[in-house]
């Protein structure tokens, strides 16, 4: 990782921890499809089990195929360490299994990705464990639900679906003024380090759903823990390896470290359409309502230009009519996919209400804020024109 706090971000996607594998001088990582590593010596492989020596021994602890992965994306987050993961649920629960003990808190914010609230409100709870949804975006309720018993704050930015955000820097401050120990772990899934590093924004983990744009081309499925050394430790050595057992596959850890090489051009591309799009769907006047953070009249229009370098390419909106006029909408879409996911290079829509939210009852749903008609747009890399040509044809539907 040598140069990694002086090369530019583009430089360390496609260099950070080379050197580590690059004997050969072959341009690519290999890929070490391996489940074990054989040792010199049996007192070697007691030291490395032991934890006093360096070097793998096992693949669902480490393998060097995911260790470049690891070692890249700690200088893209500007963290000490990373752990990468079969999946972001992976990481989600190895990291907050290893964080949280029966009779301690969590303190989730309100909205999240359906199954990291289906994990939190109802695996958690099931283990003995605290569980707070408070709108974390208030810093006022977030400081009166803090207690002795708080381990974790846990939030997304911008919330998957609704595009709320957190201000990471003052609730960070907040947090640690009260208990410096509470650990602050935001999901970058939607920002991913290229728009917002929120290590070097005061919190104390990011955890990701590379699946994303982080691999970008929809193509795996796979996770991502990044923060200081010693709690990456106890979350691979715990969470991971006795809890979940999420470990990342070498081909995928390969398939995560090529779509980093054009994470940045992909995410200013993304960006630049989602900002023209947003624009020309508030304009539309089948529209209700389009929630999008690069757009003035969005109540986090302010905050995004502070902490974010881009608005990033995700949408939601909400037409005029509703769920069935949505329903009406999405049926007539022709080259943009009817799909879950997000990040890809294909445009992508769907309805949180009844896809990835649905782990929410309809009454948690509204007093989560996710209206039953909310629509889900992930800009993909197509031209904005093409895009918007069949947004535009499946809205006069309605
Ligand atoms: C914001 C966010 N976090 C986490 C996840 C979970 O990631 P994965 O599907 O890779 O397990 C998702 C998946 O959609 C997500 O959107």
């Amino acid at each position: 990782m040598s140069g990694a706090k002086t090369q530019s971000f583009a430089t360390r996607a496609i260099h950070a921890g080379a050197s580590s594998l690059d004997s050969s001088g072959a341009l690519t990582p290999p890929v070490y499809m391996t489940s074990t590593f054989a040792f010199d010596s049996v007192e070697q492989g007691a030291a490395r089990f032991a934890g006093e020596q360096e070097g793998h021994f096992y693949s669902r602890i480490s393998n060097p195929t995911q260790e470049l992965l690891e070692a890249r994306l700690a200088a893209l987050e500007e963290g000490q360490a990373a752990l990468a993961t079969a999946s972001g649920m992976g990481a989600i629960t190895s990291t907050l299994w290893s964080l949280l003990a029966p009779g301690d808190q969590i303190i989730a914010d309100k909205t999240l990705y359906g199954c990291s609230f289906g994990y939190i409100q109802h695996g958690l709870r099931k283990f003995g464990v605290e569980v707070d949804f408070v709108d974390c975006t208030d810093l006022e309720a977030l400081e009166r639900a803090l207690s002795a018993k708080t381990r974790v704050v846990y939030f997304e930015t911008p919330v998957n679906p609704t595009m709320r955000l957190m201000d990471i820097s003052a609730l960070s401050r907040r947090v640690h003024d009260y208990n410096p120990a509470i650990k602050v772990v935001v999901d970058n899934t939607y920002c991913t380090p290229v728009l917002q590093q929120p290590l070097t924004l005061g919190a104390d983990l990011v955890v990701h759903s590379a699946t994303k744009y982080l691999g970008g081309h929809g193509d795996l499925i796979a996770g991502a823990v990044v923060g200081d050394e010693e709690t990456l430790q106890q979350i691979r050595l715990f969470g991971l390896k006795d809890m979940t057992g999420a470990v990342i596959a070498p081909l995928t850890a390969f398939l995560v470290l090529r779509g980093l090489k054009t994470l940045e051009l992909r995410m200013e591309r993304h960006s630049a359409s989602a900002m023209q799009l947003a624009e020309q769907l508030s304009e539309h006047q089948q529209i209700e309502r389009v929630y999008y953070p690069g757009l003035p009249s969005s109540p986090f229009f302010a905050l995004a230009q502070q902490q974010m370098r881009l608005p990033g390419g995700m949408i939601a909106f909400e037409l005029k009519g509703g769920l069935a006029a949505g329903g009406v909408f999405m049926n007539r879409l022709k080259m943009i996919k009817r799909a879950v996911s997000l990040g890809d290079a294909e445009t992508l829509c769907q309805h949180p209400a009844s896809m990835t939210h649905s782990t929410y009852t309809p009454e948690e749903r509204a007093q989560h804020g996710i209206s039953e008609g909310l629509i889900r747009l992930s800009v993909g890399l197509e031209a904005a024109e093409d895009i918007y040509r069949d947004l535009e044809q499946a809205l006069a539907g309605g």
